[in-house]
């Protein structure tokens, strides 16, 4: 009687255990990072060097966006990669966050900045 019990509260736990965990990876892929105020990131000297890093291996020519110093600004804004102030609906943050595309490419330091840069306004500094 005892011994069944223990095997049925293990078996619960670890049914519990695994269903939170599911839920918490679909439903909360990353919580949101806090938003800092009066942010001096800046698209130059943080952005633009994770594309030359990390990216323009391949998005240099026909894949798009472009993402080479002095054409990445542009093509991110006028292919609306972009949207200002809103980097959960900016396809370049969701392609770069764990599960999208791009993610193999972008750590999270880097994402971090690619968030914190759209939050601020997406501005061309
Ligand atoms: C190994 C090659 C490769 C690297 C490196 C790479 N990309 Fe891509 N990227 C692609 C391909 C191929 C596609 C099109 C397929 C797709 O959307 O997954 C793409 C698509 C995209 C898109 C969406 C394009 C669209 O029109 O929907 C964005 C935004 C993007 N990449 C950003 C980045 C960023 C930012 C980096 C660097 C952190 C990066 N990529 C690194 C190959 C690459």
């Amino acid at each position: 009687m005892k011994k069944r019990f223990l095997r049925l509260l293990f078996l619960s736990g670890t049914l519990i255990t695994l269903l939170t965990a599911c839920e918490y990876d679909y439903i909360v892929p990353t919580p949101p990072p806090p938003v800092i105020e009066n942010d001096t990131i800046s698209f130059l000297s943080d952005i633009q060097p994770i594309f030359d890093a990390k990216c323009i291996s391949c998005h240099s020519n026909s894949q798009k966006p472009l993402l080479t110093t002095g054409n990445s600004y542009n093509a991110l804004m006028t292919g609306n990669y972009v949207v200002a102030e809103s980097p959960e609906t900016s396809s370049l943050y969701t392609k770069c966050k764990p599960g999208g595309s791009m993610a193999p490419y972008t750590s999270s330091d880097r994402l971090l900045l690619i968030f914190r840069w759209i939050t601020a306004g997406a501005k061309n500094d």
